[in-house]
């Protein structure tokens, strides 16, 4: 029995005191559900608002890429440094230690490959991204694509499974090779997956009025780091989209590929969290290095 009796009077009301007024950090996600804040500020860093997304989910679509040959080698050995990790869930099983702790943004889409054209993808099931305790769906979405639809159904369905579940669906951008990735173009890709749903989309940085791609996307946006350059321009990249108002990168390529990858890791986060410019990165790079 609860005792009912002798009990300290409660007396601390703070009468007088107002309610703190709370504030969320991450853009158009105030009136998210406290399931979606909570795994999102887990993602982002609650300091600099931003993050470093290592993803390596690049072998459901090409196979052993350079540097995915052994994720056991290559990529466990930087999972330290990452903020977040995409990948795959036969990856994440297979590869990712359970005792890594940290947000993973599981690869929600499949069913092409290099192989063919893009076409009929489908997601898997909400029951894996809780099981697999993801922090966020990533859903491929084919702007202006052959399969738009299927692909804007996709995150449509899944934006309802993750609000149901309180879990971020991140829409992924894909530009075919037909599509220019331009201002233009990846205004309306990143605005379309805002406005189906998506928590915060990944798109590509582009050099000319990317300043407008953010600010047209109500929501987060993160950056692909897209095939590998040298590391100064890779640098270069990823600072260009912070200055330009970019919540973070999801880079791949550009990191494990990269001659030393932890120290490439390391350079990003000093441009992503500390301000660093480019120059500076890549002197830190090679200090490092
Ligand atoms: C593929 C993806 C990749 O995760 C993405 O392209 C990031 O990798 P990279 O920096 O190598 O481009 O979403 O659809």
């Amino acid at each position: 029995m609860a005792d009912a009796e002798g009990l300290k009077d409660a007396d601390n009301y703070g009468i007088n005191i107002p309610v703190s007024k709370q504030s969320y950090y991450l853009k158009g996600l105030e009136h998210a559900d406290w399931g979606i804040k909570d795994r999102m500020s887990r993602i982002f860093n609650k300091k600099s608002g931003k993050t470093v997304m290592l993803a390596f989910d690049h072998g459901y679509i090409m196979g052993p890429t350079s540097g995915l040959e052994r994720i056991d080698l290559s990529i466990v050995p930087l999972l330290e440094h990452a903020d977040s990790i995409m990948c795959s869930r036969g990856i994440l099983r297979s590869c990712i230690p359970p005792t890594f702790n940290k947000p993973i943004s599981l690869r929600f889409s499949a069913g092409t490959t290099i192989l063919n054209e893009l076409n009929d993808e489908c997601i898997i099931d909400v029951d894996e991204a809780i099981r697999l305790n993801a922090s966020c769906m990533a859903i491929m979405v084919s702007i202006g694509g052959k399969y738009e639809a299927k692909t804007i159904r996709n995150l449509v369905h899944t934006a309802d499974m993750g609000n149901k579940y309180g879990i971020p669906t991140l829409g992924v951008t894909a530009v075919g090779t037909e599509l220019v990735r331009d201002a233009r173009y990846l205004s309306l890709a990143t605005r379309v997956c805002a406005e189906n749903g998506a928590t915060f989309v990944k798109t590509y940085y582009c050099e000319e009025g990317f300043e407008k791609v953010v600010a047209a996307c109500p929501v987060p946006i993160v950056i692909a780091g897209g095939k590998k350059l040298p590391e100064n321009e890779a640098l270069e990249v990823a600072y260009k989209a912070i200055s330009d108002g970019a919540s973070g990168v999801d880079m791949g390529r550009n990191v494990f590929q990269a001659e030393n990858p932890i120290a490439m890791i390391k350079a990003v986060k000093a441009v992503v969290h500390d301000g660093l410019t480019s120059i500076q990165a890549f002197e830190l790079y090679n200090d490092l290095k």
